[in-house]
């Protein structure tokens, strides 16, 4: 060996070190050189002003500097681990997808919960809907199922979704409530937007305060496709059901805990992972067809409703186990980029227009929050699959097109073909229409889902409802917006909407909220848009 082989030595990670005499690994710069100061600057004499040649202090400085990246503009407080999809069946029948054909296969995956309308340093036990987000590496491609943990969704339009965060998040001028939807501006939006009852429900309900991620439902709420191999396609919703079960905490504990310990949430997860009870979940598909869908009275493509499990039961289909912590948060958690269009072949999309504007969205925001285009080379977003393609260069690229081709169709039998049988192709799905900005009547009806919800709730729980309507509407400062929602509650059930209204001091209950919501396409403002003077 070379002189300066001996001077080399490995890690505990594996990582290569300089090895200095004592024998101790030896601190280096970013580019390799090794350092023998790291506690002074340069300095002309003891007492004199910094050198500017101290390229070790500067480098040192620069890098810290521009250590933070954009939280993100949602779902910022987030904790993940890794863990693999075991398929119990083949689902030949019903989708080509390669993860679902062959019984026992395990594919790996990385799953991300997190908070909502909460920062980066929010707590963990806030009163919010919970991300749950699943990244499975598959054959084919990553496969990238972003839901949450209550199966239906705010608006029924993308087009929506800046106004509701910017609702949900600090008030502008203020900054604050930081992590509660307690406040006018979240309230009024929601009083406005008759759409979102049936989520408020929920919302309202235990299951947005968990015990626990492990105790955690995951839906992916749009309705999908899943396409075989002769090109049928079949309606599928997704949903995970945790192996232990439902389980949430009372408001007065949820607020305890995240005075105690805000970091509740994440340490329960590496604990449980790193002690061996490694949390599951088993995935269940409601599969249906077009004239299945024709039989309901609210539309599959709103976003806003659900398929009762009464009406379809769904089918377990596989199980998702998280048996390891990432090995750096930042790398790996924090980096992770979800993407609702990363599908492999045999999984598709429906017209459901808040997954269609999702689809346009997330591809956008990980070049903002990741800075550049490469993100897709970080080795949590690679795919573990054999991946070939002429993209190249842009910043950071660590890998490109090798050869001299880097484009197709070329003469020199070089490179990447595509493959019209193996390739993904898009449903064939029968398309017409005028151009046109229209809610459907079929997504018209907005209570009756909320109605369902709150009746199936147990009478402890119905009482938690009640009690945190109260709590939350009694912190709007603007009366309208509280009577408002007592109007939205009349529609929904009425001892829930009186027990609140008298909860609120409201003597006189205001009328119920026009039921049948506008769908219009005229430009006349609607007339619960009354303006409030602040
Ligand atoms: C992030 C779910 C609707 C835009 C997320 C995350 C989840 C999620 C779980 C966090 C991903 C992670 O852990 O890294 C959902 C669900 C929705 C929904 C279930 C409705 C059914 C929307 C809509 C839009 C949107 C309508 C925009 C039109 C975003 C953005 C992020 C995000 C920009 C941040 C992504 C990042 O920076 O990594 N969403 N979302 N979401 N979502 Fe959604």
């Amino acid at each position: 060996a070379s002189v300066h082989d001996q001077k080399l030595r490995r890690g505990n990670g594996g990582e290569l070190h300089q090895i200095a005499e004592d024998g101790h690994p030896v601190l280096t710069t970013a580019q390799g050189a090794p350092v023998a100061d790291d506690q002074n600057t340069l300095r002309v004499g003891a007492r004199g002003p910094a050198l500017i040649e101290d390229f070790h202090f500067r480098e040192k400085i620069f890098h810290f500097d521009h250590e933070r990246i954009p939280e993100r503009v949602v779902h910022a407080r987030g904790y993940g681990a890794h863990g693999y999809f075991e398929t119990y069946e083949s689902l030949a029948a019903y989708t080509r997808a390669d993860l679902f054909q062959r019984a026992g296969e395990k594919t790996p995956a990385f799953v991300r919960f997190s908070t909502v309308a909460g920062s980066k340093g929010s707590f963990d036990l806030a009163r919010d809907v919970r991300g749950f987000a699943v990244k499975i590496y598959t054959n084919e491609g990553n496969w990238d199922l972003v839901g949450n943990n209550i199966p239906v969704f705010f608006i029924q339009d993308a087009i929506k979704f800046p106004d509701i965060i910017h609702a949900v998040k600090p008030e502008p001028d203020r900054g604050f409530p930081q992590a509660q939807s307690a406040h006018d501006n979240f309230w009024d939006f929601i009083s406005l937007t008759p759409e979102s009852m049936h989520m408020i429900m929920w919302v309202m309900s235990d299951r947005a305060i968990p015990r626990s991620f492990r105790f955690m439902e995951g839906f992916g709420v749009h309705t999908f496709r899943f396409v075989n191999a002769k090109d049928e396609s079949t309606f599928v919703k997704f949903h995970w059901k945790p192996k232990l079960g439902l389980q949430s905490v009372a408001w007065n504990e949820a607020v305890k805990i995240n005075g105690a310990d805000p970091d509740f949430h994440r340490r329960d997860l590496w604990q449980a992972i790193q002690s061996g009870n490694f949390p599951e979940w088993e995935l269940q598909v409601q599969l249906f067809d077009q004239d299945f869908a024709d039989s309901f009275d609210f539309d599959v493509l709103d976003p806003t409703k659900l398929i009762p499990e009464e009406v379809l039961p769904p089918k377990p289909v596989g199980r998702l186990v998280l048996d390891r912590m990432p090995d750096n948060f930042f790398a790996e958690t924090e980096q992770v980029a979800f993407m609702t269009q990363n599908v492999p072949p045999g999984i598709d999309f429906s017209n459901d227009p808040l997954l269609q504007g999702r689809n346009f969205s997330y591809l956008d925001t990980q070049l903002k929050r990741l800075g550049s285009t490469n993100f897709t080379h970080l080795p949590i977003n690679a795919p573990k699959c054999p991946f070939a393609h002429f993209q190249q260069d842009g910043h950071m690229a660590m890998r490109n097109p090798v050869g001299r081709v880097n484009y197709q169709p070329n003469s020199f039998g070089e490179g990447p073909r595509e493959s019209p049988r193996a390739g993904y192709r898009h449903f064939n799905a029968q398309e017409s229409g005028e151009k046109v900005r229209l809610r459907p009547e079929s997504f018209a009806d907005h209570y009756s889902q909320a109605r369902q919800f709150y009746i199936s709730q147990t009478p402890p729980e119905q009482r938690h409802i009640a009690m945190a309507l109260t709590f939350e509407l009694s912190k709007v400062e603007t009366p309208v917006i509280r009577e408002r929602m007592v109007s939205h509650l009349l529609n929904i059930d009425e001892t829930l909407a009186n027990k609140v209204a008298i909860a609120l001091g409201i003597d006189a209950l205001p009328k119920p909220a026009a039921a049948a919501v506008e769908t219009r396409q005229d430009l006349e403002p609607s007339p619960a848009l009354s303006i409030i003077q602040r």
